[in-house]
């Protein structure tokens, strides 16, 4: 039910430029979904009233984001004054009036942050009396976690939370604070307006900081909490590429580890990548170096793999696909795929249908128990049921300036190494024979044989490569004909 006291605002205007990219960071993906959408879902999920997003940098790239992923969100764009506190103060400034409750702030670039994090700091929040309730977090330099760069919590003797300094304007003695602030609070509204206000730009980098509110909250009297977090790794932003993988290899291992307790037998693990989009029946086997991209479902027995990457897909019950490549391709139950096949959007492989060792299909049907079993170009082609398609065959679908269509029917036997030049029609039950280039339509139940008479030219090499180890070797032959 939506909490109708809760908003969420989403930080998401700062650069990014570790990254060193043309994308704007929080638009690099992991798991198949961009950092911020991971931030967007683990909102959701808390069903506040408003989620609200600050923009700035790449604004429009970002706001398109925000509306595919969330179209409820309330995108706001920060003006020209810097700093977290000023893109807060934007953010409220667009809650629909009369909203009071509580505000959760996060950041768009930590992905990892859950909405069970989230909810229990909501719920400790609200279970105290203060203003503002701070997730942090102990960067004592083990594991990785260091606090360098991040802004610590400042304690009085009494051990009561003081106030947070940046990095960038810490005194020696605060450098050694391992407690930081993850950049994840709750605050309530009224206090986190009132003391905005307040927050002035003199520090050393001229920005108007957020963490100043708590500064000025705790001098007002009020009282402020720091929960920390249950693990680093939940609250570690993604600011370059080495710690984007990071958060990518741990996503990964949570998305495989949750497919192997639902009943998917994982061989590997470690090289095996699966979006958060796929889906996977039980008694599904995913062999090593299996990627499963974007929205693939793969129905219940079917075995995937080794060394095989599914964009897409959708694969049927109890099919294997083999060392393959496939994008938007639909391949049916008990079907067989690879090893070597690389399948191009707009495939589909009929029930018990096969495509084989080194093929390749692009916008194509083949029909229930058809086979393209070797060494195939198989394009803008619909194949019946029960046909074979001989090995080396290639539909020549397109003569440089339009793409055409072949059709080859039912229970259809080509020869090996034929071309299909399209647009061509084979009837059902029709042969061909090999070698056969098919420029006119076969009716059904026809052989069509297009290869010239073959001619053999005897004692060619004697008389012209006379000498050669072909010409011995045929002599020898020829003498062993006459022993
Ligand atoms: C901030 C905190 C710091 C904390 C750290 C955690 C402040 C002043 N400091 O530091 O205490 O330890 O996060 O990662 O808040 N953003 C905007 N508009 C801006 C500036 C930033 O939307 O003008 C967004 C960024 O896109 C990012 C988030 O706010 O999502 C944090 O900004 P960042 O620049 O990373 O803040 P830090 O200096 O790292
Ligand atoms: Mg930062």
């Amino acid at each position: 039910m939506t909490d109708s006291n809760l908003a969420v605002i989403v930080l998401a205007a700062g650069q990014g430029t570790r990254m060193k990219s043309s994308r704007p960071k929080i638009l690099h993906t992991l798991a198949g979904v961009p950092i911020l959408g991971h931030v967007l879902a683990t909102a959701r999920e808390l069903d506040p009233a408003h989620v609200i997003v600050v923009v700035r940098h790449e604004r429009d790239a970002v706001a398109e984001t925000i509306t595919d992923l969330l179209p409820e969100a309330i995108v706001v764009d920060q003006d020209e004054i810097p700093g977290t506190g000023r893109a807060v103060e934007i953010a409220i400034a667009a809650l629909p009036a009369g909203f009071e409750g509580d505000v959760v702030i996060v950041s768009g670039d930590v992905p990892m942050l859950d909405a069970a994090t989230l909810s229990g700091l909501l719920v400790a929040h609200r279970n105290g009396s203060g203003a503002a309730t701070v997730l942090s977090a102990m960067f004592d330099g083990s594991n990785g976690y260091d606090a360098t760069g991040y802004g610590r919590i400042v304690r009085a003797q009494t051990g009561s939370f003081d106030r947070i300094v940046e990095q960038k304007d810490a005194s020696d003695a605060e450098l050694g604070i391992h407690e930081i602030n993850s950049g994840t609070y709750v605050f309530k509204l009224e206090s986190l307006r009132t003391q905005l206000g307040a927050v002035g730009t003199a520090n050393s980098q001229g920005e108007k900081y957020l963490t100043d509110v708590i500064g000025l909250l705790r001098t007002g009297g009020e009282e402020v909490t720091a929960v920390p977090v249950a693990h680093n790794w939940i609250v570690a932003g993604i600011n370059d590429r080495a710690q984007l993988a990071t958060a990518a290899r741990r996503l990964n291992d949570m998305i495989v580890r949750g497919w192997q307790l639902a009943g998917v037998t994982v061989r590997d693990p470690q090289s095996t990548w699966i979006d958060l989009a796929a889906t996977i029946a039980e008694d599904v086997e995913l062999l090593p170096g299996t990627m499963l991209i974007g929205p693939t479902a793969i129905e219940r027995g079917a075995i995937i793999g080794p060394d095989t990457s599914l964009d897409a897909c959708e694969i049927g019950e109890g099919a294997t696909v083999r060392r393959t490549d496939a994008t938007l391709a639909v391949i049916g139950a008990g079907a067989s795929v690879g090893p070597f096949a690389y399948l191009r959007p707009g495939t589909y492989l009929g029930r018990n249908g096969k495509i084989g060792t080194f093929v390749e299909t692009k916008n194509s049907t083949i029909g229930e128990g058809s086979k393209v079993p070797h060494l195939s170009y198989i394009g803008d082609t619909t194949v019946g049921e029960e046909s074979n398609v001989g090995a080396g065959t290639i539909t020549a679908n397109y003569d440089g300036v339009n793409k055409s269509k072949t059709v080859i029917g039912s229970h259809v036997r080509s020869g090996s190494h034929n071309v299909f030049v399209a647009p061509v029609r084979i009837g059902d039950g029709a042969y061909t024979g090999a070698g056969t280039v098919v420029r006119k339509d076969v009716p059904s139940g026809a052989l069509a044989i297009s290869v010239a008479p073959q001619r053999n030219m005897t004692g060619w090499v004697e008389a012209n490569r006379a000498g050669t180890a072909a010409a011995k070797a045929a002599a020898e032959s020829a003498e062993a004909d006459q022993a």
